[in-house]
């Protein structure tokens, strides 16, 4: 033999010597679960593209949110599909609208055992489908649009949601929903800013799971996949602004971009897996080619591993079943 001044294979020999030395081990409670319910329909509808998921009637959230809850993840990510849309988005800012009626029932579920995210972003309301109000020229308006997240937020506080997801990425829109819950006193309502967000073609399946209706596309809003420094700017922006959570989605192909964020941020990091990405794990799995409980367990600590303190994951129970017999 020829004498080595290390030998890495010996921390790797064994089961249990593995399990010692590992450095990023995933929990269930760092999980969140998106939730789709669907105005109007009174069973569940499976999303084809979305394997395991459904859009669910108002009437199954409570149900939905106790499942997560009991097992053992640490939030729910709730958005909507209202029955009508129209150019402004009406249904998002009306206390009976489908979303805040979702997070009623959501909060009811959830007690003290689990957190209620919810989506704030006008797409699932647009009759054009994009995320915010449109100019004269039919340009996505940002100042326009910050005002009306900002009466969308006070609305989703007023249900009683726990976070607030800003994933519409317009300019501002941090400050300006911050502002409108402090005029009206919501003081424990955390913001969880979709900061480093990527015009992405890994977004299909949602767009399924959300009827949505766009035409064209979001490059105006959403980030370049080509920039990386923009994600770490998007970043500090929405932390200045004053979010509580800085978010990196996607996930996987951004990898980079996550463990810049993590660097430099003083907030809690969120990845979100989003709809292409779970629907290639599940997608080759049905086919034989991979093994899903071991692909989606190497996402998830691979996002961990690169500085995720929260994954958003549609694979969030099944995942917290597979994390508890690992332990
Ligand atoms: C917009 C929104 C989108 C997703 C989450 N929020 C779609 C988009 O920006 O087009 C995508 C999530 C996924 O693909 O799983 N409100």
């Amino acid at each position: 033999m020829t004498p080595q001044p290390r030998r890495p294979r010996a921390l790797r020999s064994s089961a249990p010597m593995r399990a010692l030395v590992r450095e990023t081990r995933p929990q269930a409670r760092q999980l969140v679960l998106p939730l789709f319910v669907k105005e109007g329909i009174d069973a569940p509808r499976a999303i084809t593209s979305l394997a395991g998921v459904a859009q669910l009637p108002l009437a199954k959230v409570r149900d939905a949110v106790s499942a997560a809850a009991d097992a053992g993840i640490g939030g729910v990510m709730l958005f909507a599909i209202p029955t009508v849309r129209d150019a402004a988005g009406s249904a998002a800012c009306d206390d009976n609208g489908i979303l805040n009626l979702a997070i009623r029932e959501a909060v009811a579920a959830a007690g003290d055992r689990i957190v209620v995210m919810a989506d704030l972003c006008l797409d699932e309301f647009t009759s054009h489908g994009h995320c915010g109000v449109l100019d004269a020229a039919g340009r996505v308006d940002n100042d326009a649009t910050v005002e009306v997240y900002g009466r969308m937020a006070v609305a989703q506080a007023r249900a009683g949601a726990h976070v607030l997801g800003l994933s519409g990425m317009m300019d501002g829109q941090v400050a300006a929903v911050r502002a409108a819950l402090e005029a009206e006193g919501f003081v424990d309502t955390a913001l969880l800013a979709y900061a480093a967000k990527y015009a992405s073609a890994f977004y299909g399946p949602f767009r399924d799971a959300v009827d949505s209706e766009l035409v064209g596309d979001r490059k105006t809003y959403q980030m370049d996949p080509a920039n990386r420094r923009e994600g770490t700017l998007e970043a500090a922006l929405d932390e200045a602004e004053g979010a509580d959570i800085v978010m990196v989605k996607p996930a996987l192909p951004y990898l980079d971009v996550l463990a810049d964020v993590a660097a430099q941020s003083l907030v809690p990091v969120a990845a979100y897996h989003v709809s292409g990405e779970y629907a290639q794990i599940e997608a080759a799995a049905a086919n034989g080619w991979i093994d899903r409980r071991a692909a989606h367990l190497e996402a998830l600590t691979s996002m961990v591993r690169a500085g995720a303190d929260i994954v958003v994951t549609y694979a969030a129970v099944d995942l917290a079943a597979w994390l508890g017999e690992d332990s």
